[in-house]
């Protein structure tokens, strides 16, 4: 049941940090600070290129991945949603390998593909949810989230479970290719096995992001942006809000703005910017500068070092606990969803089965 919350989306919201330990203790050994990974179907070392393929959440989760897992195993890889991939007929790397990411394990499109770069010949590794399902069962290797059953239609706590696994994924890919030193994998465990307090203290800013809800429930067109690895969260904070509250919103590539969006961008157009200290902050806080410059209302999530120069020209500035940029798109998920949730409540709509959709698409 849903016990004392009013949904399940609300219930598996506050299930993440739970979740992100139980999956991340599946393959982070806390004494050794070393990535255990199950036996893989490929040997991420001989592999040439790995494609990522999925659907909806679970792809964006695949971007992360392909960030990540370039970046540390600087491995080359491919990412396409599922229903492209299986029609588009790409030139597959003679030995090469294949993610896929799903909840359901059910996805019709997500399974197309599966058989696709089975019959081509590529070794292909699932990242799911549901032990017994088909693309468990048809990979030559599953790597499991451990996220328990995810009720709401709009995914949650099963994303977050994703990326985490996928972080795993890229750290032992880089360990095998050598691309990292053991301090690199204790340094990047580390960080990782923090994720789950951090993700805590982050629900507790549940009253906070309810307030910017309040604001964005106003708007007919929203605007997610991000940079890097959290480019795709800004994605998912847009699929989160279309999805359940109805409100049209796009995630963009902060840089992007200035070729096209940026003509949207008025006083209506609240401008969400996922935009925490670091190496790209400075690139991200300047795009947003320009798109406050316009009219456009910045509401920011970034950390105590980001806060000073954000709140001199963003409407509001919430504040969330300061990580290396590794951790981030685990953690800047939750506020992206939280917002989506808070907003869908204010405006009424079935949260947890919205409209024309259904939890597992199994018809393409
Ligand atoms: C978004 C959402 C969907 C699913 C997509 C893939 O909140 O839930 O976009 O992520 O339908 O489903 P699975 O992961 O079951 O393959």
């Amino acid at each position: 049941g849903k016990g004392n919350y009013r949904h399940f989306m609300e219930k598996e919201l506050h299930e993440h940090p739970a979740v992100l330990g139980d999956t991340l203790r599946q393959y982070l050994d806390p004494k050794t600070l070393e990535v255990r990974l199950p036996r893989l179907p490929f040997d991420p070392v001989r592999v040439p290129r790995l494609t990522i393929s999925a659907c909806g959440s679970a792809f964006i989760a695949g971007q992360v991945g392909r960030y990540w897992i370039e970046q540390l195993a600087r491995l080359p890889v491919d990412a396409d949603v599922a229903s492209e991939f299986r029609y588009r007929d790409p030139p597959l790397a003679e030995g090469g390998a294949a993610i896929l990411v799903s909840q359901s394990g059910e996805t019709a499109d997500t399974m197309a593909a599966l058989k696709l770069l089975k019959h081509a010949g590529q070794k292909v590794l699932s990242v799911v949810n549901v032990p017994e399902s088909s693309m468990a069962r048809e990979s030559d290797g599953a790597v499991l989230t451990v996220a328990g059953p995810e009720i709401g239609v709009a995914s949650t706590k099963a994303f977050t479970a994703q990326l985490a696994v996928l972080a795993c994924l890229a750290i032992g890919f880089g360990r095998a290719r050598r691309e990292l030193s053991t301090l690199d994998e204790g340094r990047l465990t580390q960080a990782l096995l923090q994720v789950p307090s951090h993700a805590a203290e982050i629900l507790e800013k549940d009253a906070q992001i309810r307030d910017l809800a309040a604001e964005v429930a106003k708007a007919r067109d929203v605007l997610f942006l991000g940079r890097g690895s959290l480019y795709p969260i800004a994605l998912e904070g847009a699929l989160k809000l279309k999805e359940i509250s109805y409100i049209h919103a796009e995630g963009y590539a902060a840089g992007e703005m200035k070729h096209g969006p940026i003509a949207l961008i008025d006083n209506q157009v609240p401008v969400i910017a996922l935009c925490p200290s670091g190496p790209l902050f400075e690139k991200t806080a300047s795009n947003l500068q320009e798109a406050a410059a316009r009219g456009g209302r910045i509401f920011a999530f970034t950390d105590a070092d980001g806060a000073g120069p954000l709140s001199r020209f963003a409407e509001r500035v919430i504040e969330l606990p300061k990580v290396g940029a590794f951790s981030t798109p685990i953690l800047y998920a939750i506020p992206v969803q939280l917002l989506a949730y808070h907003v869908a409540v204010l405006k009424g709509t079935d949260v947890d089965q919205p409209r024309n959709l259904a939890k597992s698409v199994t018809v393409e």
